[in-house]
């Protein structure tokens, strides 16, 4: 391994069997299937990138602490053991726990919505977030940074807001009527991409000035705050909790899917800045939806788990470790040839499958076409980021056309090895090497809502 990436900082006392089954019977699978990498079996995949979400590997501090869940209802001592690592990570005065992210986001964004027609602006919100988003009737509005969209070239921070863009549109649809600035960090649909401190900055300063409220979709928290450290002029020598504390304070809420950086299998997290009115409606309306307050829909083990992980996905050797080998599989790609977001993202290498089937027209699904082939080649699945996922327009019907065409190779936390990683660079090389063959999909079956999920498909002749 060249030297310039860092060793685990941990050693594997707990395996889990993978298989790769034979070349026949993945072509077999991928039929029946439906050419839809969601609908194959877990036990079909060798090397899952689907994604990063609840996927990782638990420490033993974590394993030992769910041993200590409390598993009252009420009041649970699970709970106030999280609460106490929450506020000193987030120096928030409120937290709930909720079952998972989307869990948060269908507790807290109905709150923020006062009246019919507001908007919620983001760099980019992800798709749960924007459902809540129109499900609590609002319009989700994206005003990411233009250097996102330029994969090859390096940018530090292509997870930014374009701020000019952000004020316009808050002159655009008036103040009074923006429910929120959703800050989502590091930004996923983009690739993982960072967000600058600077720029997390400047958005809460405007939404300050506006009267606007600020909320961090923070599944990745920690990792954006290691780019920050390792990339941004004035940050080299402060913690990593230091580098979160500024952040938590020019922001107002955070909402979590601890599923990423909590370093769990299942869980989420609210947590409020000093709005008690907001934590009071939440409280209310978090019983019917979530559970009771000291809950949320996770047991008191998942409480604890949650705790001892959120501080262990703080630790720079962990996260010099796990920013690492995310960017040793892009290092592997490039060196290949094959295009991708640039520079590697915090949890995934979103390769350009646009760049590379040019043929294959956007509404016959180029990213899904080359997961299908990487998952027909080694028993590798990953996921498509691009036009399937987009859906269609709700008034034309016609696909809608997304600027990326991305296949997203989303790496577990703690669970896979660089060989596992040396082996999807070459699988990848060899679809790249005949990446001309490579046909578009056609439905057989489309759904129609999320619609990436359960469709079916066949390839073009
Ligand atoms: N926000 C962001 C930025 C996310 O990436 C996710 C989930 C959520 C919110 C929702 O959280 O899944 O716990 O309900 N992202 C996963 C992914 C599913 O694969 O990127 P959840």
């Amino acid at each position: 391994m060249p030297s310039n990436y860092s060793l685990p900082p941990f050693r594997i006392k707990m395996v889990e069997p993978i298989r790769l089954i034979s070349s026949q019977e993945r072509s077999q699978k991928m039929i029946e299937a439906g050419y839809n990498p969601f609908a194959l079996l877990s036990e079909d995949v060798f090397i899952d990138l689907l994604t990063d979400s609840g996927t990782g590997a638990m420490s033993h501090f974590q394993w030992a602490a769910l041993m200590m869940g409390d598993e009252a209802y009420a009041g649970s001592a699970s709970y106030f053991r999280l609460e106490r690592v929450v506020k000193e990570i987030t120096g928030y005065g409120f937290v709930m726990p909720a079952h998972q992210g989307r869990g948060a986001e269908q507790v807290v964004i109905p709150q923020l919505v006062r009246h019919p027609g507001m908007v919620f602006i983001s760099n980019m919100h992800f798709d749960t977030t924007r459902a809540h988003v129109e499900l609590a009737g609002a319009h989700a509005v994206d005003t990411a940074c233009p250097e996102c969209l330029d994969l090859p070239h390096f940018h530090p921070f292509k997870g930014n807001f374009d701020l000019s863009k952000l004020e316009k549109a808050i002159l655009d649809y008036g103040r009074e009527n923006v429910a929120g600035i959703i800050l989502t960090v590091t930004n996923n649909a983009v690739g993982g991409q960072p967000v600058s401190m600077e720029n997390i900055k400047k958005v809460c300063e405007i939404a300050h000035r506006f009267q606007i409220k600020t909320i961090i979709d923070g599944a990745r928290y920690a990792e954006n705050a290691f780019f920050i450290q390792q990339r941004e002029p004035g940050y080299q020598n402060r913690s990593i909790m230091e580098i979160v504390r500024e952040m938590f304070d020019y922001a107002d809420v955070f909402l979590m899917s601890a599923k990423k950086d909590g370093l769990v299998n299942i869980g989420g997290l609210i947590a409020i800045k000093e709005d008690r009115e907001l934590f009071q409606k939440c409280q209310t309306y978090i019983v019917p939806m979530e559970g009771f307050p000291t809950y949320g829909g996770l047991a008191g083990r998942d409480m604890d788990a949650l705790a001892v992980g959120l501080k262990e996905a703080l630790d720079i050797d962990y996260l010099r470790y796990r920013i690492d080998e995310v960017r040793y599989l892009g290092d592997r790609l490039r060196e290949a040839g094959i295009p991708i977001q640039y520079p590697t993202g915090g949890h995934a290498v979103f390769v350009d499958c646009g760049a590379m089937c040019p043929q294959i027209p956007y509404d016959e699904f180029p990213a899904v076409a080359v997961s299908n082939e990487l998952y027909l080649e080694g028993g590798i699945r990953a996921v498509e980021i691009g036009s399937l996922l987009m859906g269609r327009d709700p008034e034309t019907r016609k696909n809608r056309k997304s600027d990326m065409e991305l296949m997203r190779l989303t790496i577990p936390r703690r669970t896979y090895t660089l060989q596992h990683l040396d082996y999807v660079a070459e699988c990848l090389k060899k679809v790249y090497d005949r990446r001309q063959e490579i046909r578009g999909l056609e439905f057989t079956y489309e759904a129609p809502v999320l619609r990436h999920f359960t469709s079916r498909f066949r390839p073009k002749n």
